[in-house]
Order: structure tokens, then C-alpha cells, then sequence
């Protein structure tokens, strides 16, 4: 772990009082650990916005159990896109609907690609792409 630093910061006060409540609600024991959390997820935030930023994520699939062609189009994407695809869960929800969770591993704007593929899929209820970095705020 890097060496401490301290340095002053002006605000206004009304926007530290808001900062205060939100911090205390999420149970931070220090306003300097809440700061560096914010710091660190904003450097994060910056590296994963660029298209090329190598990323590990899910891709969450809601689907209609009952169409058998959905399942067909949905296994030849994943095998499209097998170069980035590290895992596949599925579970039968109820008797009408899966659940797919597909753990990825490339390039973002790959697994954007693959996620909008799925996401466009005639049958597919609902989906979510969620991305995150091994490449900290270190
Ligand atoms: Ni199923």
C-alpha cells in the first residue's frame, strides 16, 4: 500500500452536509475512506470507458423458456463470441423462464457487441451487462 497523503479541500458547506448523510448511510467509518472509495471508482470508471479496456464482466439473460428457436440463436452467438466467453450458467427459473448468466473476459467494446446481440434477440425479456476491471485505482 502507497504512503498516506493529506491535502485540504475547499467546499461548500451545504454539499459536504449532503456528502456527510450519504457517506453515514452507506456506514463509512471516515469521510477520507469514503473519499478515497470515490477516487478510486472514478479512476476505474475512466479506464472501463474506453473501447479497448480489457474487462471481466456478466452478461444476465431473462428468456422464454418456450422458444426453441431462441435457444438456437442464443447458443450460436455464444459460440460466436467463445474467445471471450469464460462461462455459462443457466437456470430454469420457473416452468416459462431462464435465467443465463455469461461470465466474459476481452475487450469492451467485444462484450458490448456480444451483450447488444443477446439483448436484440427476438424472445429475450430482459438482459444486463455488468463490467468490471481487475485494473484498480492502483
Ligand atoms: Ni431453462
Amino acid at each position: 500500500m502507497s504512503q498516506l497523503v493529506r491535502f485540504g479541500v475547499s467546499i461548500a458547506e451545504d454539499l459536504l452536509d449532503k456528502f456527510d448523510a450519504v457517506i453515514r448511510a452507506r456506514n463509512y467509518p471516515t469521510r477520507s475512506k469514503a473519499i478515497e472509495d470515490f477516487v478510486r471508482q472514478t479512476i476505474v470508471e475512466s479506464k472501463i470507458s474506453k473501447d479497448t479496456a480489457e474487462v471481466v464482466g456478466s452478461i444476465d439473460i431473462v428468456y422464454d423458456h418456450h422458444k426453441r428457436e431462441l435457444l438456437n440463436k442464443l447458443t450460436d452467438i455464444q459460440h460466436d463470441f467463445h474467445d471471450i466467453i469464460l462461462s455459462s450458467q443457466h437456470i430454469h427459473l420457473d416452468r416459462h423462464n431462464c435465467f443465463e448468466i455469461i461470465i466474459v473476459r476481452g475487450k469492451k467494446n467485444i462484450i458490448e457487441k456480444l451483450a447488444n446481440l443477446i439483448k436484440s434477440a427476438k424472445g429475450v425479456k430482459h438482459s444486463a451487462m455488468r463490467i468490471v476491471t481487475t485494473q484498480g485505482g492502483d
